[in-house]
Order: structure tokens, then sequence, then C-alpha cells
């Protein structure tokens, strides 16, 4: 067929121990946005890595509009038309938002010599504009940016290559609902200009939205492909299951009169955080709702010791308590899984054993240090059997992991620590329905246990079906706590851009 920009027929991959992709089969033609869905470890990243030149397939062919083609690297990709947009944000966080757009092609004067640092910089500016991106300083480092705004600089460099084929490897995971809508009017008019669009996300209600198409993958296979207009989403996550998931059980009910075991009142850090207050009793889940850029996180952090505060206090069962690092938060029970994993999430270069027991070690060693190396295995075990990991075994580096199962071992630490007080945020981000369904269950356990959660998420669903009380924010403040049974999405969402005069 003329419009079919690529052909992937009879894909092979294995990895020691793993055989990532069997017989695998994806087409794309121009001006669609086809999606591939399936279980954490299905092989989406993984087919999509090997046709952009990141692995090499085992057995198969490629075509690209009908010719074989044998794409040696990352670059043959490119120059061939194909562009990624990873699924770990791949910058560098110590360059500026401009020199990680034009890395390695920048345009260059005086003979060669110097970096034109004022071209990049109009040039990022010119982009962002045309792409209706918000506009971002060039000379921004990435390390000052947001997971949200990092992802947004991801898209602006892949859209730079005025790639033919897009790949979107779970580009709207780290966004909040504006800006997924924003993407969602690139995605629009990419397709228009007659882009073809690989979409991948765990975002069901999204499918339904932007795709013409849909490809099911499970176990590394290939199950079908379908027109998204012919299918319901309850056919599509059966396909990409083959079996019934656990629905989770209504959030619990919470005895009010339960003591509260942590208090915050009055932080205020620069114009980040102002006057923030609120409390958590035994036993509840919290959820804290906004906007991205509202000041969850750094609520988050805060607590957690990791950012200085300018004022405020807090109390923990009842005793006043400064809290000037993790290192004293972790001694506090405090437990913070961060939402960017990568950087304080896990160690991706280490086990999946030595990833889980890392914040507990304590457990594992006796009083003169001795490893009890059993008891970490065993541990490791059932938390891998407990979320459901993909993984040969707990002897696996961690970077080999598909990117929802790193998330499922970051969890698995803070679950064997034993925290009295667990910050989640954004927990199931990149997470397939299915896993997602456990780790709500797991919430549940914790907090039925007298175990206190405070939970950022960006999806409002989530929030509302998880939490007891809602907390708001909106540039910084808490605009609202809200009551489970006053929440609602209309709620929520007012109270998250009421901003004060
Ligand atoms: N470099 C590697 N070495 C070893 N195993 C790997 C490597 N890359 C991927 N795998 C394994 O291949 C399988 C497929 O992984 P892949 O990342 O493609 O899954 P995915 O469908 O993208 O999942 P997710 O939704 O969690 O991102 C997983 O079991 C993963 O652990
Ligand atoms: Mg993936």
């Amino acid at each position: 067929m003329s419009d079919m920009l690529v052909s992937m027929t009879g894909i092979d991959k294995a990895f020691p121990g793993v055989r990532a992709l069997i017989d695998c089969q994806f087409d794309l033609r121009a001006g669609e946005v086809h999606a591939l869905v399936g279980e954490n470890g299905a092989g989406k990243s993984t087919l999509m890595k090997v046709l952009t030149g990141v692995y090499q397939k085992d057995a198969g062919h490629i075509r690209v509009k009908g010719q074989e083609v044998h794409i040696a690297n990352t670059k043959a990709a490119q120059d061939m038309g194909i562009s990624i947009i990873h699924q770990e944000l791949n910058l560098a966080a110590d360059l500026t938002i401009a020199q990680n757009i034009y890395i390695g092609r920048e345009p260059r004067k005086y003979f060669n010599l110097l970096l034109d640092e004022r071209e990049i910089n109009e040039q990022t500016q010119q982009l962002f504009s045309r792409l209706n991106l918000p506009p971002m300083n060039p000379r921004t480092l990435i390390s000052e940016l947001t997971v949200a705004k990092q992802q947004m600089v991801e898209i602006a460099k892949a859209l730079s290559f005025n790639a033919e084929v897009l790949i979107m490897d779970e580009p709207t995971a780290a966004l909040s609902d504006a800006e997924i809508n924003d993407l969602f009017q690139i995605i629009q008019q990419l397709r228009t200009n007659g882009v073809g669009i690989v979409y991948i996300s765990h975002r069901m209600n999204e499918l339904k939205q932007i795709t013409d198409r849909i490809t099911v993958m499970r176990d590394g296979g290939y199950i079908d492909t379908v027109d998204t207009a012919a299918v319901t989403i309850e056919q599509i996550i059966s396909m990409m299951v083959g079996r019934e998931i656990y629905q989770s059980s209504k959030a619990l009910k919470l005895d009010e009169d339960l003591p509260n075991v942590l208090e915050v009142r009055n932080l205020n850090r620069g114009r980040v955080l102002k006057d923030i207050s609120f409390d958590l009793k035994k036993g509840e889940i919290l959820g804290l709702a906004g906007l991205v850029g509202a000041g969850r996180t750094e609520v988050a952090r805060a607590i957690f010791g990791a950012d200085p505060i300018d004022s405020g206090q807090l109390s923990v069962a009842g005793k006043s308590i400064s809290i000037n690092s993790p290192y004293q938060a972790v001694k506090q029970g405090i437990g913070y899984l961060s939402e960017d994993r990568k950087h304080y999430g896990c160690m991706v270069e280490m086990d999946v054993k030595m990833n889980i027991a890392m914040a507990s070690f304590h457990k594992f060693t006796n009083w003169f240090g001795w490893v009890n190396e059993k008891k970490m295995i065993q541990v490791s075990n059932d938390v891998v059997k407990a979320l459901k990991v993909k993984t040969p075994t707990i002897h696996q580096e961690v970077k080999y992991l598909s990117g929802g199962n790193q998330q499922k071992v970051v969890i698995g630490k803070w679950l064997t620590k034993d925290c009295e007080i667990l910050i989640f945020d954004e927990p199931t981000r990149g997470i397939d329905i299915g896993a997602k369904s456990e780790i709500y269950k797991l919430l549940n356990e914790l907090a039925e246990q007298g175990k206190s959660i405070i939970m950022i998420s960006s999806e409002l669903p989530e929030i509302l079906r998880m939490s007891h009380r809602i907390a708001v924010m909106c540039e910084g403040r808490i605009t609202g706590i809200l009551h489970r049974d006053e929440a609602t999405q209309e709620a929520i969402m007012s109270l998250a851009t009421q901003r004060s005069a």
C-alpha cells in the first residue's frame, strides 16, 4: 500500500533470560495515530526501540515506504524520518533546554569553532511557538524543570527533526489534563500534515479520543490490530490482560475520631509554598490534587526534608519535630516515593533485590553489620510476587526492566520499609491497568493497617476513588480540603484554578 509509512513483520528480540518480542508485527500509515497497548513488560518499548535503531532485531523485516531497510543505529532511523520520545526522559540535566534540543547538530560560528548560543536559543523559541508549546526560557537548565516541563522539551526535541514517523512512548504520563489537551492539539496538527504517530499509553480513555487504530501486545507477542471506532475500551482491556482484573473495592470508611499522625502548620518556602497547613489522620489516605506546578511535589519534598523551608512547623504523633534531611524524615517514619524515579527512586545499576532492600537495610543486617542475604532474597521475592513485577529473577539489574516494572520496584521498596507515613507522588504513573488496581488494593490494605498516606496524583478519578479527604492546591496554596462525600471532579477543578487575587 502506498500510504504505508512503516511495516514490521516477524520481529523477534531476546535478551538474556527474556524473550521480549516473539513474531511481532506492526504497521503505520501516513496521517494516522496508531496506539500500541499492552501490560507492563509486554514489549511495546522494545518493539519501538527496534524501529528506532536502539536495539537490533534477531529476526524479521522492517519496511519503510515499501523498501526493506536495515536500521543500524538511532542516527540511521532519524535520517529515515523516524523520531522517538522515549518513556524515560533522556535529557542532560546540566545543559540548557536549547542545548538539549540541538545537541550534536548545533549551529556554529567563527569557522565552526564556537557554538552559536544565540542562534540555538532563538531557534528553540521559534520551535516552541511553532508547536504552540508554552514558552520557556531556552537558557534554563533541565535540572531546574519539573518532570512535566522536561516532557515538553522532549516533545519539542523530537518534533524538531521534522519526522514523518513520530513515536510517543507514554508522552502523557507526566502531564496534567490541560497539558494533555495541548499535546492532543499538536498531534492533530501533525496528523493533518501527514505524520504517522505511534502512541503508547496506559491511559485507556485517551485511546478513543485521539487514535485511529490500536495494536495490542501481550507477553512479547502480537495479539491483534483493530480500528478504534470498532471496539470498546473493555474489549481492548480484555485483549491486553487475557484475564479478569481485580476490581478494587470502594475507598474505605475512616473513623473520624482517630488521632492525627502528622500536623503541618504554616509551611512557607519562597514563592512555591504559601502557608500550607493540614492534618493527616491515622489510617487516612489524603489526596493532594492540583494542576502541575501547583506545589504538590514541593509540599512532599518539604515534609520529607528534601528542600529547606523558610518557616513552618511539623509534628509527628503529637511531637513537634524538625526535619532537615530525608535521612531524618525516614528516622521519623516518613517515606517518600518520588515522582522522579530516575533521579531519586531507584538505582538502575543495582539489581531488584538491592533496590527493594535499600531503604530498610537495617532489617537485613545484624548488630555487627552482617547482611542476612537469605532474608533479603525472601522479602524481595515476596514483593515481586505481590506486585507482579515482571523480571526473570530478583538478581536482574533494574535498568533492564520495563518502565512500569521499575515503578513497581520503587513502590516495593517503600512497602518493605514499614513507614507510618507514606507520601506517594504519582504512584501509578506508567503502570498498566491491571497492576494499577493491585496497587490500589495495597494502598487500601496499608491504610487499614493504620498507616497514613498522602497521595499525589494528576488523575482525578484515581484521587476521587482512593482518598478519604482531598486537599486541593493552586499556586502554592491549599485552596480547599474536601471531604470524600463532597468531592467531585468539578469541585476539585474549581479549587485547583482558584487563583488568589
Ligand atoms: N535491555 C534489556 N535487557 C534485558 N531485558 C530487557 C531489556 N529491555 C527490555 N527488557 C525486557 O523485555 C520485556 C519487555 O520490555 P518493554 O520495556 O518493551 O515493555 P513495555 O511494554 O514497554 O512495558 P511498560 O508498559 O512497563 O513500559 C520486559 O520483560 C523487560 O524486562
Ligand atoms: Mg515501555
